[in-house]
């Protein structure tokens, strides 16, 4: 009886030393946040992104997707790793994934490729194509922060993520391995990041116009970019974030809330006059049609094709002063940039704003944000006809938001934004990659 109660006391006490030991060390560093570069790619206008997986770690070049779901890398070429782990039928990993079904795999077990494993589908938000794919964890590794500078890595032991395959590779960028998802779901990074370091469930996105990098920061703010700008709550307006009910994303995932960023845009003004648009085109239908939603996989902003045309028009008509020149595709609205001043948010032309939901809550769009640099003498007015049986009416894309800084707000389900970041001197490359590690 004795011997058996301190052998209980014994083993109860070296659980105690040895929890302890852990609290320990996670006590010793938790981050604040954490960091992952953005780099546009020059030829697919894709916004790319970098971190470390695997055991041994490997870098994995993987193409950024603000409403994606999860991250998704090909297993079929390449992948070898000590620490893959399936994730199992039924498993607390499958739940909190979502996937309920569960699948066999007749070839020898392999990474992407395991019997008794629960599975999702990955989506090629660029192509719209999708596949199904296993769901498995791994290590992530990734850089710490404190909003200022990157600090020591990190890692996440047990990162969820899904298998996708070589062809699901294709139209992605050169040397991209698959894409990390941060939308709106259990298992996307954000997600994963915020319950794995227990900080705040936000994160903020800087996307630079610029050759170099900008930033995903994954945590509270304040948020820091040279010389010495910093941004916290009071630099932000804020806007709902609102859900769309049917998914926009792959037809397998019908019946699914979208994992997208959508925002209520009531009004398009431009030189402060209501561009007249049939505003039923800015509500989302119990379709799921219609509204507007914020995407890094969109190079340019794209509008359904009766906003396009009166928002095009009425952009025209306010800048008639300067001489029109010849379209240049995927743009309908060009204009000889010698007429054109410029300013510290770029060419001199009207701005735009989006309406949100009141008439002091504006999201204006500057020129260096609505324009784009085509050829030496002409600029064109970046939107794209997204056709008259678009899915979303407006889908604000990449060059649309450089150099504005982002903030999503999961917890609070709201945006924060701050519009052009350039009247601040400073830009979305001004984050300081310097580690203090
Ligand atoms: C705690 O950290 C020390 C030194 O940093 C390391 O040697 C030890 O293995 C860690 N223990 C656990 C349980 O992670
Ligand atoms: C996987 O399960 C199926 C059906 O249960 C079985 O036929 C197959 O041999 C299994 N594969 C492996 C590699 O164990
Ligand atoms: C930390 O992560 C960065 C970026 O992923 C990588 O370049 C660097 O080599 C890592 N440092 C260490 C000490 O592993
Ligand atoms: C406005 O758009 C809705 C949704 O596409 C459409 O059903 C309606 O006919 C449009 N109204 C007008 C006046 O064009
Ligand atoms: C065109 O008009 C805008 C204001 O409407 C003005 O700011 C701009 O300087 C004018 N440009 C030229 C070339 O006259
Ligand atoms: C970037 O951060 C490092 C580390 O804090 C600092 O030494 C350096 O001066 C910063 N760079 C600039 C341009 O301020």
């Amino acid at each position: 009886m004795a011997s058996s109660s301190c052998f209980h006391v014994i083993l109860f006490c070296s659980f105690l030393f040895f929890t302890s030991t852990i609290a320990q060390n996670q006590t010793s560093f938790r981050p604040k946040g954490l960091i992952i570069p953005v780099m546009k790619d020059g030829s697919t206008l894709q916004y790319l992104t970098q971190i470390q997986q695997r055991t041994p770690l490997v870098p994995v070049s993987l193409t950024l997707d603000l409403g994606g779901q999860f991250l998704w890398v090909d297993c079929d070429q390449g992948y070898v790793s000590s620490s893959y782990k399936p994730a199992r039928c039924r498993s607390a990993q499958c739940s909190l994934a979502g996937a309920t079904g569960c699948g066999e795999c007749f070839s020898p077990p392999r990474p992407g490729c395991n019997n008794n494993t629960c599975g999702l589908f990955p989506d090629n938000t660029v192509t719209r194509t999708a596949t199904s794919g296993e769901l498995a964890s791994d290590v992530v590794s990734v850089q710490s922060s404190n909003g200022k500078n990157p600090g020591r890595n990190v890692s996440d032991k047990n990162f969820l993520f899904v298998c996708g395959a070589t062809f699901l590779l294709q139209g992605l960028a050169s040397g991209v391995k698959g894409m990390a998802g941060l939308g709106r779901t259990r298992i996307s990074l954000p997600s994963q990041f915020s319950a794995e370091f227990s900080f705040p469930r936000k994160f903020a996105v800087c996307l630079s116009s610029s050759k170099s990098k900008g930033v995903v920061l994954f945590g509270d703010g304040p948020y820091f970019f040279l010389p010495n700008r910093e941004f916290s709550n009071n630099d932000f307006q804020y806007t709902p974030l609102l859900i769309n009910p049917v998914s926009t994303a792959s037809a397998f995932s019908a019946g699914q809330p979208s994992s997208e960023y959508f925002i209520g845009v009531k009004s398009v003004k431009i030189n402060q006059k209501v561009v007249p648009i049939n505003t039923t085109l800015l509500s989302i239908d119990n379709q799921g049609v219609g509204g507007t939603k914020i995407s890094t996989v969109n190079p340019y902003t794209v509008l359904e094709t009766s906003l396009y045309n009166a928002i095009t028009n009425f952009f025209v008509k306010e800048l008639a002063n300067v001489t029109r020149v010849a379209s240049v595709a995927p743009f309908g609205a060009c204009f000889d940039s010698r007429n054109i001043g410029s300013t510290r948010v770029g060419p001199a032309v009207p701005q735009i704003d989006l309406v949100l939901q009141n008439e002091n809550v504006i999201w204006t769009i500057f020129g260096a944000n609505s324009m784009v640099q085509v050829s030496e003498n002409v600029l064109c007015l970046g939107f794209v006809d997204g056709g008259v049986n678009s899915r979303t009416s407006i889908v604000i894309g990449g060059h649309t938001i450089e150099d504005n800084l982002l903030q999503l707000d999961i917890a609070r389900s709201r945006l924060g934004f701050t519009s052009s970041i350039l009247f601040r001197q400073t830009t979305c490359a001004n984050f300081n990659f310097t580690s203090i590690a």
